[in-house]
Protein backbone atom coordinates (compact mmCIF):
# COMPACT_ATOMS: atom_id res chain seq x y z
CA UNK A 1 0.00 0.00 0.00
CA UNK A 2 1.56 3.22 -0.94
CA UNK A 3 0.61 6.50 1.43
CA UNK A 4 -1.97 7.73 -1.05
CA UNK A 5 -3.93 4.07 -0.78
CA UNK A 6 -3.35 4.17 2.89
CA UNK A 7 -4.93 7.60 3.52
CA UNK A 8 -8.29 6.28 1.74
CA UNK A 9 -8.27 3.14 3.19
CA UNK A 10 -8.43 4.71 6.22
CA UNK A 11 -11.15 6.82 4.92
CA UNK A 12 -13.09 4.01 4.18
CA UNK A 13 -12.41 2.98 7.69
CA UNK A 14 -13.72 5.38 9.53
CA UNK A 15 -16.72 5.70 7.48
CA UNK A 16 -17.53 2.19 8.39
CA UNK A 17 -17.27 3.63 12.10
CA UNK A 18 -19.40 6.29 11.43
CA UNK A 19 -22.08 3.77 10.03
CA UNK A 20 -21.28 0.92 12.75
CA UNK A 21 -22.28 4.55 15.28
CA UNK A 22 -18.80 3.48 16.71
CA UNK A 23 -17.46 6.56 15.96
CA UNK A 24 -16.35 8.82 18.75
CA UNK A 25 -17.04 12.73 18.49
CA UNK A 26 -15.70 15.27 20.98
CA UNK A 27 -17.49 17.92 22.17
CA UNK A 28 -15.42 20.82 23.12
CA UNK A 29 -16.68 22.30 26.42
CA UNK A 30 -16.70 26.14 26.22
CA UNK A 31 -16.20 26.35 30.21
CA UNK A 32 -13.99 24.63 33.11
CA UNK A 33 -14.73 21.43 34.28
CA UNK A 34 -17.13 21.36 36.90
CA UNK A 35 -20.46 20.39 38.34
CA UNK A 36 -22.36 22.47 36.16
CA UNK A 37 -20.51 23.21 32.14
CA UNK A 38 -20.94 24.70 29.23
CA UNK A 39 -21.74 23.53 26.23
CA UNK A 40 -23.11 24.29 22.78
CA UNK A 41 -24.32 27.97 24.74
CA UNK A 42 -25.81 25.66 27.33
CA UNK A 43 -25.42 25.43 30.87
CA UNK A 44 -25.76 21.97 31.47
CA UNK A 45 -25.01 19.12 34.50
CA UNK A 46 -21.89 17.31 33.93
CA UNK A 47 -22.49 13.54 34.27
CA UNK A 48 -19.69 12.16 32.33
CA UNK A 49 -16.45 13.59 33.94
CA UNK A 50 -14.05 11.57 36.86
CA UNK A 51 -14.04 14.77 38.46
CA UNK A 52 -15.11 13.14 41.52
CA UNK A 53 -14.61 15.50 44.42
CA UNK A 54 -14.89 18.36 42.18
CA UNK A 55 -11.29 19.72 42.55
CA UNK A 56 -10.89 20.02 38.70
CA UNK A 57 -11.48 24.34 39.43
CA UNK A 58 -11.26 24.18 42.69
CA UNK A 59 -10.20 27.95 44.05
CA UNK A 60 -7.32 26.03 46.51
CA UNK A 61 -6.23 24.08 43.38
CA UNK A 62 -5.85 26.57 41.33
CA UNK A 63 -4.21 28.32 43.25
CA UNK A 64 -2.00 25.78 44.38
CA UNK A 65 -0.88 25.02 40.66
CA UNK A 66 -0.51 29.06 39.99
CA UNK A 67 1.98 28.65 42.88
CA UNK A 68 4.08 25.74 41.55
CA UNK A 69 3.97 27.86 38.21
CA UNK A 70 5.81 30.82 40.35
CA UNK A 71 7.92 29.21 42.20
CA UNK A 72 9.35 25.85 40.11
CA UNK A 73 8.60 26.62 36.49
CA UNK A 74 6.21 26.21 33.66
CA UNK A 75 8.06 22.86 32.91
CA UNK A 76 11.65 20.97 33.64
CA UNK A 77 12.29 19.96 29.44
CA UNK A 78 13.96 16.59 30.94
CA UNK A 79 13.43 13.00 32.44
CA UNK A 80 13.59 12.56 35.81
CA UNK A 81 16.69 11.03 36.47
CA UNK A 82 18.68 13.79 34.01
CA UNK A 83 17.65 17.14 35.68
CA UNK A 84 13.94 16.40 36.32
CA UNK A 85 13.72 16.36 39.72
CA UNK A 86 12.70 18.47 42.04
CA UNK A 87 11.73 18.52 45.80
CA UNK A 88 8.04 18.89 44.46
CA UNK A 89 8.31 15.44 42.29
CA UNK A 90 9.82 13.89 46.01
CA UNK A 91 7.37 15.49 48.11
CA UNK A 92 4.51 13.77 46.04
CA UNK A 93 5.96 10.53 45.56
CA UNK A 94 6.24 10.66 49.51
CA UNK A 95 2.61 11.94 50.06
CA UNK A 96 0.88 9.71 47.53
CA UNK A 97 2.60 6.43 48.67
CA UNK A 98 1.15 7.41 52.32
CA UNK A 99 -1.87 8.17 51.05
CA UNK A 100 -2.76 5.13 49.19
CA UNK A 101 -0.81 2.70 51.92
CA UNK A 102 2.34 1.84 50.40
CA UNK A 103 6.26 2.62 51.63
CA UNK A 104 7.07 4.63 48.21
CA UNK A 105 6.35 5.91 45.09
CA UNK A 106 7.78 6.83 41.75
CA UNK A 107 5.94 9.37 39.19
CA UNK A 108 5.17 8.41 35.74
CA UNK A 109 3.26 10.77 33.68
CA UNK A 110 0.04 8.88 33.54
CA UNK A 111 -1.32 5.63 34.80
CA UNK A 112 -1.75 4.40 31.54
CA UNK A 113 2.08 4.64 31.43
CA UNK A 114 2.51 3.01 34.57
CA UNK A 115 0.97 0.25 34.28
CA UNK A 116 2.44 -0.59 30.55
CA UNK A 117 6.21 0.23 32.44
CA UNK A 118 4.98 -2.03 35.82
CA UNK A 119 5.08 -5.64 34.21
CA UNK A 120 7.87 -5.75 31.64
CA UNK A 121 9.65 -3.57 34.20
CA UNK A 122 9.84 -6.39 36.84
CA UNK A 123 9.21 -9.53 34.49
CA UNK A 124 12.08 -8.66 31.63
CA UNK A 125 14.80 -9.79 33.87
CA UNK A 126 16.53 -13.02 34.86
CA UNK A 127 17.72 -12.25 37.89
CA UNK A 128 20.02 -14.61 37.17
CA UNK A 129 17.77 -17.29 37.06
CA UNK A 130 17.79 -19.63 33.15
CA UNK A 131 14.73 -21.73 33.51
CA UNK A 132 11.90 -20.07 34.95
CA UNK A 133 8.59 -18.86 33.84
CA UNK A 134 6.65 -15.69 35.32
CA UNK A 135 2.87 -15.44 35.52
CA UNK A 136 0.29 -12.57 35.41
CA UNK A 137 -3.54 -13.53 36.73
CA UNK A 138 -5.79 -10.60 35.08
CA UNK A 139 -8.93 -9.68 35.69
CA UNK A 140 -11.55 -9.74 32.54
CA UNK A 141 -12.28 -6.60 32.59
CA UNK A 142 -9.23 -4.62 33.65
CA UNK A 143 -8.59 -1.70 32.06
CA UNK A 144 -6.75 -1.54 28.47
CA UNK A 145 -3.81 0.25 30.42
CA UNK A 146 -3.19 -2.94 32.32
CA UNK A 147 -4.17 -5.52 29.09
CA UNK A 148 -1.49 -3.49 27.36
CA UNK A 149 1.48 -3.71 30.13
CA UNK A 150 0.70 -7.64 29.80
CA UNK A 151 0.77 -8.05 26.13
CA UNK A 152 3.82 -5.84 26.51
CA UNK A 153 5.75 -8.15 29.12
CA UNK A 154 4.60 -10.75 26.75
CA UNK A 155 6.06 -9.42 24.31
CA UNK A 156 9.48 -8.35 25.90
CA UNK A 157 9.87 -11.41 28.26
CA UNK A 158 8.91 -13.97 26.63
CA UNK A 159 8.71 -16.77 29.30
CA UNK A 160 5.86 -14.61 31.13
CA UNK A 161 2.00 -16.42 30.76
CA UNK A 162 -1.00 -14.53 31.50
CA UNK A 163 -4.28 -15.89 32.39
CA UNK A 164 -7.71 -14.33 32.29
CA UNK A 165 -10.07 -14.64 35.28
CA UNK A 166 -14.26 -13.67 35.06
CA UNK A 167 -14.91 -10.45 36.25
CA UNK A 168 -14.78 -10.51 40.37
CA UNK A 169 -14.64 -14.28 40.04
CA UNK A 170 -12.62 -15.65 42.78
CA UNK A 171 -13.83 -19.40 42.72
CA UNK A 172 -12.58 -19.10 38.86
CA UNK A 173 -9.15 -17.33 40.10
CA UNK A 174 -8.68 -19.91 42.94
CA UNK A 175 -9.34 -22.61 40.17
CA UNK A 176 -6.48 -21.30 37.93
CA UNK A 177 -4.63 -21.25 40.84
CA UNK A 178 -4.54 -24.34 42.24
CA UNK A 179 -4.05 -25.53 38.70
CA UNK A 180 -0.26 -24.07 38.48
CA UNK A 181 0.30 -24.78 42.00
CA UNK A 182 2.90 -27.24 40.71
CA UNK A 183 4.09 -25.09 37.93
CA UNK A 184 6.60 -23.44 40.23
CA UNK A 185 6.05 -20.12 38.71
CA UNK A 186 8.90 -17.55 39.53
CA UNK A 187 7.01 -14.27 39.91
CA UNK A 188 3.06 -14.74 40.01
CA UNK A 189 1.25 -11.45 40.18
CA UNK A 190 -2.70 -10.93 40.51
CA UNK A 191 -3.76 -8.11 38.20
CA UNK A 192 -6.93 -5.84 39.19
CA UNK A 193 -8.96 -2.72 39.05
CA UNK A 194 -10.17 -1.58 42.15
CA UNK A 195 -13.26 0.01 40.46
CA UNK A 196 -14.34 -1.24 37.17
CA UNK A 197 -15.15 1.92 35.08
CA UNK A 198 -17.92 0.38 32.88
CA UNK A 199 -19.71 -1.06 36.04
CA UNK A 200 -19.17 0.63 38.68
CA UNK A 201 -18.03 -2.50 40.68
CA UNK A 202 -15.71 -3.17 43.64
CA UNK A 203 -12.92 -5.88 42.68
CA UNK A 204 -13.22 -8.36 46.02
CA UNK A 205 -9.98 -6.96 47.33
CA UNK A 206 -9.91 -8.83 50.58
CA UNK A 207 -10.62 -12.23 48.87
CA UNK A 208 -7.49 -11.59 46.80
CA UNK A 209 -5.22 -10.56 49.27
CA UNK A 210 -5.77 -13.87 50.77
CA UNK A 211 -5.74 -15.84 47.82
CA UNK A 212 -2.33 -13.92 47.20
CA UNK A 213 -1.00 -14.56 50.52
CA UNK A 214 -2.01 -18.16 49.87
CA UNK A 215 -0.13 -18.96 46.54
CA UNK A 216 3.02 -16.47 47.34
CA UNK A 217 1.54 -13.85 44.60
CA UNK A 218 1.67 -10.23 44.47
CA UNK A 219 -1.47 -8.15 44.36
CA UNK A 220 -1.26 -5.22 41.78
CA UNK A 221 -4.59 -2.93 42.49
CA UNK A 222 -4.97 -0.08 39.99
CA UNK A 223 -6.95 2.23 41.71
CA UNK A 224 -7.35 4.72 39.26
CA UNK A 225 -10.82 5.55 39.89
CA UNK A 226 -10.89 4.83 43.84
CA UNK A 227 -8.19 6.85 45.01
CA UNK A 228 -10.12 9.87 46.29
CA UNK A 229 -13.23 8.97 45.95
CA UNK A 230 -13.94 5.68 47.66
CA UNK A 231 -12.93 4.56 51.38
CA UNK A 232 -13.96 6.62 54.71
CA UNK A 233 -11.20 8.91 54.03
CA UNK A 234 -10.72 9.10 50.26
CA UNK A 235 -7.96 6.40 50.46
CA UNK A 236 -9.72 4.22 47.70
CA UNK A 237 -11.37 0.59 47.22
CA UNK A 238 -8.07 -0.43 49.60
CA UNK A 239 -9.92 1.57 52.31
CA UNK A 240 -13.55 1.01 51.29
CA UNK A 241 -12.80 -2.90 51.78
CA UNK A 242 -10.68 -2.96 55.11
CA UNK A 243 -7.33 -3.85 52.92
CA UNK A 244 -5.59 -0.50 53.07
CA UNK A 245 -1.71 -1.26 53.80
CA UNK A 246 -1.78 -4.61 52.79
CA UNK A 247 -1.87 -4.50 48.71
CA UNK A 248 1.79 -5.14 47.19
CA UNK A 249 1.65 -2.44 44.45
CA UNK A 250 -1.19 0.36 43.71
CA UNK A 251 -1.46 2.31 40.97
CA UNK A 252 -3.35 5.44 40.20
CA UNK A 253 -3.86 8.45 38.58
CA UNK A 254 -4.02 12.58 39.19
CA UNK A 255 -5.97 12.94 36.35
CA UNK A 256 -9.41 11.29 38.05
CA UNK A 257 -10.10 12.46 41.63
CA UNK A 258 -7.23 13.98 42.85
CA UNK A 259 -7.42 17.38 40.60
CA UNK A 260 -7.96 15.54 37.15
CA UNK A 261 -4.88 16.88 35.60
CA UNK A 262 -2.59 14.44 34.56
CA UNK A 263 -0.16 11.61 35.79
CA UNK A 264 0.06 9.04 37.30
CA UNK A 265 1.63 6.79 39.89
CA UNK A 266 3.16 3.44 41.24
CA UNK A 267 2.97 2.92 45.10
CA UNK A 268 4.49 -0.08 46.76
CA UNK A 269 7.38 -1.43 48.91
CA UNK A 270 10.82 0.46 48.75
CA UNK A 271 12.98 -2.10 46.64
CA UNK A 272 10.39 -2.57 43.74
CA UNK A 273 9.69 1.23 43.68
CA UNK A 274 13.68 1.71 43.67
CA UNK A 275 14.10 -0.79 41.06
CA UNK A 276 11.19 0.44 39.06
CA UNK A 277 13.05 3.53 39.20
CA UNK A 278 16.34 1.93 37.02
CA UNK A 279 13.83 -0.30 34.91
CA UNK A 280 11.02 1.52 34.19
CA UNK A 281 11.02 2.75 30.26
CA UNK A 282 8.31 5.54 30.50
CA UNK A 283 9.89 6.64 33.27
CA UNK A 284 13.06 6.77 31.96
CA UNK A 285 12.64 8.00 28.75
CA UNK A 286 9.90 10.15 28.82
CA UNK A 287 9.50 14.04 30.55
CA UNK A 288 8.84 14.12 34.19
CA UNK A 289 5.33 16.13 35.42
CA UNK A 290 5.43 20.09 35.35
CA UNK A 291 5.77 21.66 38.53
CA UNK A 292 1.61 22.92 38.37
CA UNK A 293 0.21 19.87 38.05
CA UNK A 294 2.54 18.07 40.62
CA UNK A 295 1.86 21.34 43.59
CA UNK A 296 -1.67 21.06 42.63
CA UNK A 297 -1.93 17.24 43.48
CA UNK A 298 -0.02 17.42 46.63
CA UNK A 299 -2.36 20.14 47.69
CA UNK A 300 -5.67 17.70 46.49
CA UNK A 301 -4.36 15.13 49.02
CA UNK A 302 -3.42 17.86 51.51
CA UNK A 303 -7.09 18.57 51.02
CA UNK A 304 -8.61 15.34 51.72
CA UNK A 305 -6.47 14.86 54.57
CA UNK A 306 -7.24 17.72 56.56
CA UNK A 307 -11.28 17.35 55.57
CA UNK A 308 -12.22 14.45 54.33
CA UNK A 309 -16.02 15.49 54.26
CA UNK A 310 -15.96 16.32 50.40
CA UNK A 311 -15.34 12.54 50.33
CA UNK A 312 -18.56 12.37 52.18
CA UNK A 313 -20.46 14.70 50.12
CA UNK A 314 -19.72 12.77 47.52
CA UNK A 315 -20.79 9.20 49.20
CA UNK A 316 -24.12 11.30 49.91
CA UNK A 317 -24.26 12.49 46.47
CA UNK A 318 -23.79 8.73 44.98
CA UNK A 319 -26.18 7.28 47.46
CA UNK A 320 -28.96 10.22 46.78
CA UNK A 321 -28.64 9.67 42.90
CA UNK A 322 -28.34 6.11 43.21
CA UNK A 323 -31.90 5.69 45.45
CA UNK A 324 -33.51 7.99 43.01
CA UNK A 325 -32.87 6.77 39.61
CA UNK A 326 -34.30 3.30 40.79
CA UNK A 327 -37.40 4.69 42.33
CA UNK A 328 -37.90 6.34 39.09
CA UNK A 329 -38.25 3.14 37.39
CA UNK A 330 -34.51 2.98 36.11
CA UNK A 331 -32.39 -0.13 35.85
CA UNK A 332 -28.70 0.43 37.33
CA UNK A 333 -25.78 -2.16 38.38
CA UNK A 334 -26.63 -1.96 42.12
CA UNK A 335 -23.30 -0.48 44.04
CA UNK A 336 -21.99 2.23 45.99
CA UNK A 337 -19.16 3.97 43.51
CA UNK A 338 -19.89 7.29 41.92
CA UNK A 339 -20.08 5.65 38.27
CA UNK A 340 -23.51 4.42 37.80
CA UNK A 341 -24.53 2.69 34.67
CA UNK A 342 -27.91 3.41 33.44
CA UNK A 343 -28.96 -0.03 31.63
CA UNK A 344 -30.57 0.40 28.13
CA UNK A 345 -30.36 -2.64 26.56
CA UNK A 346 -29.79 -1.19 22.38
CA UNK A 347 -27.29 0.98 21.86
CA UNK A 348 -29.72 3.37 19.69
CA UNK A 349 -31.40 3.81 22.79
CA UNK A 350 -28.26 4.84 24.39
CA UNK A 351 -27.54 7.43 21.76
CA UNK A 352 -30.68 8.66 21.70
CA UNK A 353 -31.13 9.10 25.69
CA UNK A 354 -27.80 10.60 25.79
CA UNK A 355 -29.06 12.97 22.94
CA UNK A 356 -31.84 14.18 24.62
CA UNK A 357 -30.44 14.77 27.86
CA UNK A 358 -28.20 16.85 26.83
CA UNK A 359 -31.26 18.78 25.40
CA UNK A 360 -33.04 18.94 28.62
CA UNK A 361 -29.40 19.92 30.28
CA UNK A 362 -27.72 17.41 30.97
CA UNK A 363 -24.55 15.83 29.91
CA UNK A 364 -23.63 12.53 30.15
CA UNK A 365 -22.17 9.55 27.63
CA UNK A 366 -23.56 6.46 26.73
CA UNK A 367 -21.36 3.08 26.20
CA UNK A 368 -22.18 0.24 23.71
CA UNK A 369 -20.76 -2.72 21.90
CA UNK A 370 -17.63 -3.34 21.72
CA UNK A 371 -17.24 -1.44 24.40
CA UNK A 372 -19.85 -3.25 26.63
CA UNK A 373 -21.41 -6.62 25.82
CA UNK A 374 -24.34 -6.41 22.87
CA UNK A 375 -27.36 -5.85 24.65
CA UNK A 376 -25.96 -4.25 27.10
CA UNK A 377 -25.43 -0.58 25.95
CA UNK A 378 -26.00 2.19 29.01
CA UNK A 379 -25.77 5.53 30.20
CA UNK A 380 -22.62 6.05 32.63
CA UNK A 381 -23.61 8.50 35.04
CA UNK A 382 -20.83 9.37 37.38
CA UNK A 383 -21.65 11.55 40.34
CA UNK A 384 -19.43 14.25 41.95
CA UNK A 385 -19.21 16.31 45.50
CA UNK A 386 -19.21 19.10 43.21
CA UNK A 387 -22.84 18.33 42.10
CA UNK A 388 -25.31 20.39 44.31
CA UNK A 389 -28.85 19.26 45.02
CA UNK A 390 -30.35 21.02 42.48
CA UNK A 391 -28.12 19.70 40.15
CA UNK A 392 -29.59 16.05 41.20
CA UNK A 393 -32.82 17.01 41.22
CA UNK A 394 -32.70 18.66 37.79
CA UNK A 395 -30.76 15.54 36.23
CA UNK A 396 -33.64 13.40 37.91
CA UNK A 397 -35.76 15.59 36.41
CA UNK A 398 -34.77 15.32 33.55
CA UNK A 399 -33.99 11.27 32.81
CA UNK A 400 -37.82 11.13 33.72
CA UNK A 401 -39.15 13.17 31.27
CA UNK A 402 -36.79 11.79 28.36
CA UNK A 403 -36.94 8.15 29.67
CA UNK A 404 -40.97 8.37 29.52
CA UNK A 405 -40.48 9.95 26.05
CA UNK A 406 -38.90 7.14 24.67
CA UNK A 407 -40.59 4.37 26.88
CA UNK A 408 -37.72 3.32 29.20
CA UNK A 409 -39.55 3.97 31.80
C1 LIG B 1 -8.58 1.84 35.66
C2 LIG B 1 -7.80 2.86 34.91
N1 LIG B 1 -6.46 2.75 34.83
C3 LIG B 1 -5.71 3.63 34.17
C4 LIG B 1 -6.27 4.72 33.55
C5 LIG B 1 -5.40 5.69 32.82
O1 LIG B 1 -5.12 6.77 33.64
P1 LIG B 1 -4.40 8.05 33.01
O2 LIG B 1 -5.47 8.91 32.46
O3 LIG B 1 -3.65 8.65 34.15
O4 LIG B 1 -3.48 7.53 31.95
C6 LIG B 1 -7.65 4.91 33.60
C7 LIG B 1 -8.27 6.05 32.92
O5 LIG B 1 -9.27 5.99 32.31
C8 LIG B 1 -8.43 3.94 34.29
O6 LIG B 1 -9.76 4.07 34.36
Amino acid sequence: MNPTELYSTLDRELASFKEAKTFKYEVPLESEQGGEVMVEGHKVVMLASNNYLGLSNHPRIKAAAHRGLDEWGYGMASVRFLCGTEPIHVELEQRIARFVGCESAILHSSCFAANEAFFTALLANDFGQTDYQDVIYSDQLNHASIIDGVRLARAVAKQTVSRLYRNGDVNHLREMLEEDRDKNYRIKIIATDGVFSMEGLLAPLAELRSLATEHNALLFVDESHATGALGKTGRGAVEELGVFGQVDVITGTFGKALGGASGGFIAGSSPLIEFLRQKSRPYTFSNTMPPSVVVASIEAITMIEEDPSIVNQLRENTNYFRRRIVELGFKIIEGRHPIVPVMLGEAALAQDMSRELLGEGVYVKGLWYPVVPKGEARLRAQISAAHTHEDLDHTLEAFDKVGRRLGVI
